[in-house]
């Protein structure tokens, strides 16, 4: 077994105890955790990550169809968030897209059937955000029994219906092609507002509220954000498609017409003198929180991420959809930014041979997981999102059979492990009868791979994944097994495999 995993027990010890144990033990804990090769991991952590995540729906003492954030009733994670759900059920929707077994089949089925009631009941509350009809889908989280949660809160979060949109339609089209459009019709998409249908009533608040200021996915700052605009036009470029396939195509244009209109929005991100795409923008002048990161933040890499539309008639696709995608120099460079600015301010990623950085949410982030009084640490969403990211350029590329060596991918190219021996040439195109073609393709995929390294190497062997790994001693704090970390890893792997 590998030296440096250790029993979830120990998480809990506090990090001073630990640092000093690790400093009596720094010739033990220097040892690289490879006890199996990646591949071999991934085939036990792939299930152990799919049952750690569905174990957190639908829990016995909490309403059938919800998602808690984290599975420990004691910390506060135990409630449910509609970002963090809508991520888990697309996972959801995949494993149910890809069951061969009919018995898996209807049992992925039943949990995105509860999901779907569930999500109804709490889109139609009212509560603090607003009525249902008008601004009240951007609540965060509700109480796991579905009651609202009454505290004070960052509200709302604008991004969390868009997610849960695109979960949803992914879902249609599939039962539509099952023959199955009067539950479509039932339970998610009637054109009739009125009617009240979950994905529908999504649908036309994000068409309706995009451009309203919100707090961020990080629940820290108000303003307009990146990564929520790229979720609201991945809804309304797919909402589009199904809306004409359900025969409602006066809102079909009209989403068509809102993706437009965020995606200029979007193009304002790219910040000139700072070479990347800031993460807000609208922001309070005085926001200390915002202003110490410099508006780098993980939240582009995750936007481009849960904000790619997928067709289900690729050939609705638009020329438009490569701004913002994996291949554009804007995204290329802002995560190279934050890859290298994290390797260097967290003194863990020093640790181990063969490992990409740990990846936090932003530097100078202050929540330990815990505390908002801290120091930030990497997070295993993050650095599993840099994986995902790094196979999907590779998938793009793949598909494309060519890339344009533009300055900026040859540089990164240039950063990447055993990249320098593509010997790339700025500004040629790069085409797949070229034998530097499938080098690169191997070079990109293996750099991915050296980020699900690192998570390998700082999680358990029964598979857990807690939301934070230590910046200092690489132990896992934070939620344990929280539910996106696992979902993550998920898509992560599925990435790998030219998957969705
Ligand atoms: C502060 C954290 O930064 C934020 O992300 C979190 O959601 C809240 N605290 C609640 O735990
Ligand atoms: C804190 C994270 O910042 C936020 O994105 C997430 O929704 C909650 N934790 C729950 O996991």
């Amino acid at each position: 077994m590998p030296i440096l995993q250790l029993s979830p027990r120990l998480n809990k010890i506090s990090t001073d105890i630990l640092a000093g144990f690790v400093l009596v033990c720094g010739v033990l804990f220097s040892v690289p955790a490879f006890g199996s090769t990646l591949s071999s991991w991934i085939s036990t952590q792939e299930p152990q990550s799919e049952a750690f995540m569905l174990a957190d729906i639908s829990r016995d003492d909490a309403a059938k169809g919800s998602v808690v954030a984290a599975p420990k009733q004691t910390i506060d994670y135990y409630y449910h968030w509609v970002r963090d759900a809508g991520l888990t059920i697309d996972v959801v929707v995949g494993l149910y897209a890809h069951a061969t077994d009919e018995n898996d089949k209807a049992n992925y089925f039943q949990i995105l059937s509860d999901y779907v009631d569930f999500s109804t009941r709490i889109q139609q509350s009212q509560n603090k955000s607003g009525n249902p009809w008008d601004t009240g889908p951007g609540e965060p989280k509700f109480n796991v029994d579905g009651s609202d949660y009454a505290d004070r809160w960052g509200r709302p979060q604008n991004d969390g219906p868009a997610i849960r949109a695109s979960g949803l339609i992914r879902l249609a089209h599939l039962m539509i092609d099952q023959g199955q459009m009067d539950w479509v019709q039932a339970h998610l998409y009637q054109s009739t507002e009125s009617a009240a249908t979950l994905l529908k009533n999504d649908l036309e608040f994000v068409a309706h509220h995009w451009g309203d200021p919100s707090y961020d996915l990080w629940e820290e700052v108000v303003g307009t954000h990146f990564y929520t605009r790229m979720v609201q036009r991945r809804a309304m470029i797919e909402g589009a498609e199904l809306a004409d396939r359900m025969g409602d195509s006066g809102a079909a244009a009209n989403y068509r017409s809102q993706a437009q209109q965020i995606e200029q929005q979007l193009a304002n991100h790219w910040d000139d003198q700072k070479d990347y795409l800031v993460a807000s923008l609208n922001v309070d002048p005085n926001d200390a929180r915002y202003n110490s990161k410099d508006g780098l933040d993980v939240a582009v890499v995750l936007g481009v991420l849960h904000g790619t539309a997928l067709h289900h008639d690729p050939s609705t696709a638009t020329a438009d959809e490569v701004l913002f995608s994996v291949v554009d120099d804007r995204i290329i460079l802002t995560a190279e930014k934050l890859r290298e600015t994290f390797q260097s301010i967290y003194p863990v990623n020093s640790e181990g041979t063969g490992l990409a950085p740990g990846i936090g949410r932003y530097p100078n982030d202050t929540y330990d997981g815990v505390s908002s009084h801290s120091h930030g640490n990497p997070w295993f969403l993050a650095t599993n999102a840099f994986a995902e990211l790094y196979y999907r350029t590779a998938n793009v590329i793949a598909q494309k059979r060519s890339v344009q060596v533009t300055p900026t991918f040859a540089y990164w190219v240039g950063q990447l492990s055993q990249g320098s021996q593509v010997g790339l040439q700025q500004n040629e195109t790069l085409t797949s009868s070229d034998p530097k073609f499938a080098q690169l393709l191997s070079v990109i995929r293996l750099n991915g791979d050296e980020f699900l390294k690192r998570t390998q190497y700082h999680s358990t062997s029964d598979g857990g994944l807690s939301e934070e790994f230590n910046y200092q001693t690489g132990y896992m704090q934070g939620a344990e097994n929280l539910t996106w970390s696992h979902a993550s890893l998920i898509t992560a792997v599925w990435a790998r495999s030219n998957q969705q």
